[in-house]
């Protein structure tokens, strides 16, 4: 059993998550809890080199079987060296997207067998599983609308905003830069997995003001995580 909690934020382009993240670990430390917040693909060393590869707009066409064992051989090591050594000293470790992005955009959306993908969950994450995760759910119209506004003015997006130390690409990213048909089809994909594990996942409704997402956010962590005795 991990002294901490997990959190993760998953959901569509443009969901606001990565917003919310942050948020949550601001009222979080300023209510005395230690916090880590960290992304994937990425969060540490070698994991970000793997998502600069893997997002590359440029890349060549290539397997998604091979992409989606760099997303497992980041995620290793995300966790080896960052989140279950957090985990271990008691903090909150706030997550923008993990397991759930995997299974929804190489599965659910994408083109690899989703056995293989739960046979690499289990390898990879073991008992590390999310105590709670939040979908921050939008229509997939709104969200690439939103994504594509981030692209065009990437100086509006004040570097508080970002979960991670590195900037974004000016370029739409490869899993950005998708048709509407992707997008809608993550967005089924992620609710489903929230309908199959209502335990670990609560649904927020992304359209509302960022203020209102995170009333909602706090009101989850409160009552899911925060009473529960450990
Ligand atoms: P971000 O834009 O939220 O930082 O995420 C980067 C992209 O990587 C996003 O388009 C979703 C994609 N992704 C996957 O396809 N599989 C994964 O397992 C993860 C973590 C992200």
């Amino acid at each position: 059993m991990t002294a901490g909690w997990f959190i993760t934020f998953e959901g569509g382009e443009g969901s606001g998550k990565s917003t919310q993240a942050k948020r949550l670990a601001d009222r979080l430390t300023a209510a005395g809890h230690d916090v880590t917040v960290t992304r994937e693909p990425g969060g540490s060393p070698f994991a970000e080199r793997l998502r600069a590869i893997i997002l590359d707009p440029n890349l060549e066409k290539h397997s998604p079987l091979a992409e989606a064992l760099l997303f497992a051989s980041a995620r290793a090591d995300h966790l080896e060296q960052v989140i279950r050594p957090a985990l271990a000293a008691g903090h909150v470790v706030i997550c923008d997207r993990f397991s759930d992005s995997t299974r929804v955009y190489q599965g659910y959306a994408g083109r690899v067998e989703p056995r293989l993908l739960e046979a690499l969950e289990l390898i990879i994450v073991q008992q590390t599983k999310p105590d709670l995760t939040i979908v921050v759910d939008i229509p997939a119209e709104i969200g690439l609308a939103r994504a594509a506004l981030r692209l065009n003015a990437p100086a509006a997006q004040a570097p508080s905003e970002r979960t991670a130390k590195q900037p974004r690409s000016l370029l739409a990213d490869r899993f950005e830069s998708r048709g509407l048909d992707f997008h809608k089809k993550l967005r089924e994909g992620f609710l489903e997995i929230a309908r199959l594990e209502p335990q670990r996942c609560v649904i927020v409704d992304g359209q509302r003001s960022p203020d209102d997402v995170a009333r909602e956010v706090w009101a989850a962590v409160e009552s899911r995580l925060f009473t529960e005795a450990r």
